[in-house]
């Protein structure tokens, strides 16, 4: 099985949010390793703890952009913010009651996360985060 790397295509043109999302990345690596080194069991949940507390904190950061330039179409991105924590409560809780299938369904939502939401839903923002400064 094949992680994702980060790569110049991923980024959103402001560094502080490539930075974090560089986080996704990792924490998909992680449960890549973990699998293959039969750990997946023992480490998911805390994997999915992180991601949670990186998701929070990530989601506030874009959401208080989208505020602060008055960014047009905030309000389907901040729904699929929401929808995010959602999935990933859902996996965590299958991941506590032991279903090793819970492993493989984060990391095919990360990746899929990764194709839809950075780049696509993500890179609309470019073009107004640019226009007010942000790099
Ligand atoms: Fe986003």
């Amino acid at each position: 099985m094949q992680g994702y790397q980060w790569e110049e295509k991923y980024s959103v043109g402001v560094q502080s949010i490539d930075n974090q999302h560089k986080e996704i990345f990792r924490l998909l690596d992680r449960l890549f390793e973990a699998l293959k080194s039969g750990q997946a069991a023992q480490t998911t949940v805390g994997i999915i703890s992180e991601l949670e507390n990186y998701a929070v904190i990530h989601f506030h950061k874009e959401e208080f952009f989208f505020k602060q330039f008055n960014f047009a179409e905030s309000s389907d991105h901040i729904n699929e913010h929401k929808q995010f924590i959602e999935k990933v409560a859902v996996i965590k809780a299958d991941a506590k009651r032991g279903k090793l299938a819970s492993s493989f369904e984060l990391i095919n939502f990360l990746k899929a996360w990764i194709d839809h939401h950075i780049l696509v839903v993500d890179m609309k923002y470019c073009e107004c985060f640019h226009k007010n400064g942000l790099r």
